[in-house]
């Protein structure tokens, strides 16, 4: 059960109806430890209905691993590789290592994240989670916010979850800052009284 959170809530619902139209999207969760940031990834998984939720997050130990937290991420739409674009399908390959070839341009990966989505989302609207972004690999954060900043006609929504001051900064140029702090007080006094 979600206590409060009435604004971080409408701008989870109002993204979630504007890609329902055709139109993504990313918001930014960030705040301190504890606040309440996974809880509200939490409510819009639940909130998604009928979408395709696509999570993962960044772990400590893997944040030096190039493109572990896309790998999770996109780990159920594996089978649908194959089928982008030569180039974007082949640097997709190579770096989840189903492909041999050298290490592709970080710039194709990130337009076959984008084509991936695009292709599932073409079935039905897709959320993605991103957890504890501030644990993420470099390159992962950066496929991402290029993907992110490309969302307006696509029906993908994506939520970004990070601690403000640890692990790697997460670029947000171009992308929705949503900054979670403390509950309103009757929200909180609900929470302690559970
Ligand atoms: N609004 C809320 N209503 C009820 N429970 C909440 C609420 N916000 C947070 N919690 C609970 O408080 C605990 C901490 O919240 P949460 O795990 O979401 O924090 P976080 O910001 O993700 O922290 P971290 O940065 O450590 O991952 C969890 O048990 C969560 O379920
Ligand atoms: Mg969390």
């Amino acid at each position: 059960m979600l206590y409060g959170r009435d604004a971080e809530r409408a701008a989870i619902d109002g993204l979630l109806d504007q890609v329902a139209g055709g139109a993504g999207g990313c918001l930014v969760l960030r705040g301190e430890p504890g606040i309440g940031k996974t809880a509200l990834l939490g409510y819009a998984a639940e909130a998604a209905t009928g979408m395709f939720v696509l999570r993962t997050a960044g772990v400590e130990p893997e944040s030096d691993l190039g493109y572990a937290t896309l790998h999770r991420l996109l780990r159920p739409l594996f089978d649908r590789i194959d089928t982008l674009p030569g180039p974007q399908s082949l640097a997709l390959g190579v770096v989840f290592g189903r492909a041999s070839g050298p290490a592709p341009d970080r710039f194709l990966v990130a337009l076959a994240t984008l084509s991936l989505l695009s292709e599932a989302a073409a079935e039905r609207p897709v959320l993605c989670l991103v957890d504890d972004a501030h644990w993420a690999d470099a390159p992962t954060v950066a496929a991402l916010a290029f993907v992110a900043r490309r969302l307006a006609d696509e029906p993908v929504a994506m939520l970004v979850a990070a601690r403000g001051d640890e692990g790697r900064p997460v670029d947000t140029a171009g992308l929705i800052d949503l900054p979670v702090v403390g509950l309103d007080p009757a929200a909180a006094e609900a929470l302690l009284a559970c």
